[in-house]
């Protein structure tokens, strides 16, 4: 029998709590994913997901942007961190930083990420929120996740990847929706990152 692929080394990018990376470090140790987390980096000290990382045995660090620092020089030596880690993928999971050319060009088509609405709405923060805001008014029936590659400055644009629609219920109040798209997002990035790692669809069709 064959052994099947090395597993692919992921270094995930976080900002925050870090739900989605620990639905990565929980699939890359149930064999779901033939992945490993090479390295976390977080761009915040305070951020939880370092210690979801640890708590893994996964080397996690921060790379605070000094003020004086311009956003290419801060890339490029994030790129140079991130590159020490030789990934096969860069995962932005809540990862809060718009990238420049200074580090997306050293991991060209490797730059995956995820934003908690469909493609071409509601790029940016609060983006939940916003469409939440949206039904309020009448202007959608749904809102959703996408995970797509990111070529270039854009902001949560560039090739999608998957795409999930989620309805928006007359009763939802905010903290429902919000409960409701995030455990899509954990799903469809685990999903994502299984195909882009050459493993067959499990449950989801994208
Ligand atoms: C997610 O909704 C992600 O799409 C957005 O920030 C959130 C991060 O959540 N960009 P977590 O840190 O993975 O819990």
């Amino acid at each position: 029998m064959s052994a099947g692929p090395p597993p692919a080394r992921l270094v995930v990018l976080i900002s925050g709590t870090g739900t989605n990376l620990q639905a990565i470090l929980e699939a890359c140790a149930s064999g779901e994913l033939n992945a490993r987390v090479a390295a976390v980096i977080s761009n915040r000290a305070e951020a939880y997901g370092l210690e979801r990382a640890r708590a893994a045995g996964v080397p996690a660090f921060c790379l605070p942007k000094p003020a004086g620092q311009s956003r290419r020089e801060y890339d490029a030596g994030l790129a140079a961190q991130v590159g020490t880690f030789r990934p096969d993928w860069v995962v932005l999971a809540g990862w809060m930083r718009l990238l420049t050319s200074a580090f997306l060009d050293c991991f060209p088509s490797r730059v995956v990420n995820l934003h908690p609405a469909l493609p071409g709405a509601f790029p940016g923060t609060n983006a939940i929120e916003r469409a939440w805001q949206a039904y309020q008014r009448g202007e959608i029936g749904q809102t959703g996740v996408m995970v797509h590659l990111v070529p270039d400055e854009g902001v949560d644009s560039g090739p999608v990847l998957a795409t999930a629609t989620i309805a928006i219920q007359p009763d939802d109040d905010l903290a429902a929706l919000e409960a409701r798209v995030h455990a899509v997002e954990h799903e469809l990035l685990v999903e994502t990152l299984r195909r882009l790692t050459g493993q067959p669809s499990a449950s989801i069709e994208i």
